[in-house]
């Protein structure tokens, strides 16, 4: 594998063979008191964000650290970003800076694409922490993880992703992720935070959620990304709250063993009440730390073991 770049043609024997690794680091690291393994001695991980993230920047430098990687920070503002420099001129003066690999989050969509061909010669790989509306392929690795320690194998489970649709990578990225895995998954939104492209995924498409909660083994509340609208949404808050907010009488709609999670970061009150998001039904803060071992078994997949390329 060289990059990772999307989930959409990913295989359902990389997404496996990289959710085992991140299961068996966990297991490795479980008990530990030094979080540390020696196995990226010696190699040096950028991440570039162009986009505000805690969870995704955090948890790469964390896994970076514990593979005993090099890791450098650049962030847009304190970068000759600021002065205009290209995303391909700083791309180039990182790589022959020597790192190995860059990961990247960008507002535009196909950036981490652009990005990998523009450092094909350098042979550094590149990893998509989110690009623009397009994919968010270690939010889904994680989140699968997260599935699969609740409720086993995915194959034939039933998933819902609610809310904001259109805007969502991390929607995209589970909708190809989840479906290669077995599992059913439904969309459940207004017919105005959907996408075009919905009518070509494997998925079904429903507009009540009260109707798809008690047959659910998972339920993926999405945020409503106010930043990428421009003009205010319709429904209107209150209106998408009502219709497709995680409540607490929704959460009595799902059967017993049913999970409910969130990417974050979470608008409290907006789409998911915080009693749901605070209670042991919820896995949000088991994806955040999935999130490390994940992004460990990428780099490791990356840098350490040599394999066939990925979307
Ligand atoms: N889920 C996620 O990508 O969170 P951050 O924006 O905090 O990285």
């Amino acid at each position: 594998m060289k990059h990772l770049l999307a989930t959409e043609g990913m295989t359902a024997a990389t997404a496996t063979a990289v959710l085992d690794t991140a299961a068996q680091l966990k297991q490795t690291l479980l008990g530990r008191e030094v979080k540390k393994l020696p196995t990226l001695r010696g190699r040096t991980v950028l991440t570039m964000f162009y986009e505000s993230s805690t969870r995704t920047r955090v948890s790469f430098e964390i896994a970076g650290k514990w593979m005993s990687a090099d890791v450098v920070n650049v962030s847009a503002s304190g970068s000759s970003v600021g002065k205009g420099e290209s995303l391909r001129d700083t791309a180039q003066t990182l790589a022959a800076a020597g790192a190995d690999c860059v990961i990247i989050r960008h507002p535009a969509s196909g950036a981490a694409h652009r990005l990998a061909g523009w450092l094909a010669e350098a042979g550094t790989s590149v990893v998509n922490a989110g690009d623009g509306m397009h994919e968010h392929p270690t939010q889904a690795l994680l989140d699968a993880a997260t599935l699969r320690e609740r409720l086993g194998d995915l194959a034939g489970k039933r998933v819902a992703i609610v809310g904001d649709v259109l805007h969502s990578r991390v929607a995209r990225s589970n909708v190809h992720l989840l479906t290669t895995l077995g599992a059913q998954v439904t969309l459940v939104a207004p017919p105005t935070l959907l996408p075009a492209l919905v009518r070509r995924w494997p998925v079904t498409v429903s507009h009540t959620l009260d109707a798809e909660l008690p047959s659910l083994d998972a339920v993926m509340m999405l945020r409503v990304q106010a930043e990428r609208m421009h003009g205010g949404f319709f429904p209107s808050a209150r209106e998408y709250s009502i219709a497709y907010g995680m409540s607490e009488r929704r959460l009595e709609l799902l059967p017993e063993h049913a999970v409910v999670l969130h990417p974050g970061p979470m608008l409290r009150g907006m789409e998911i009440a915080a009693a749901v998001a605070d209670s042991p039904r919820a896995a949000i803060t088991q994806q955040v730390s999935n999130g490390v071992h994940v992004r460990m078994a990428v780099l490791y997949h990356l840098l350490a073991h040599e394999e066939e390329d990925v979307a």
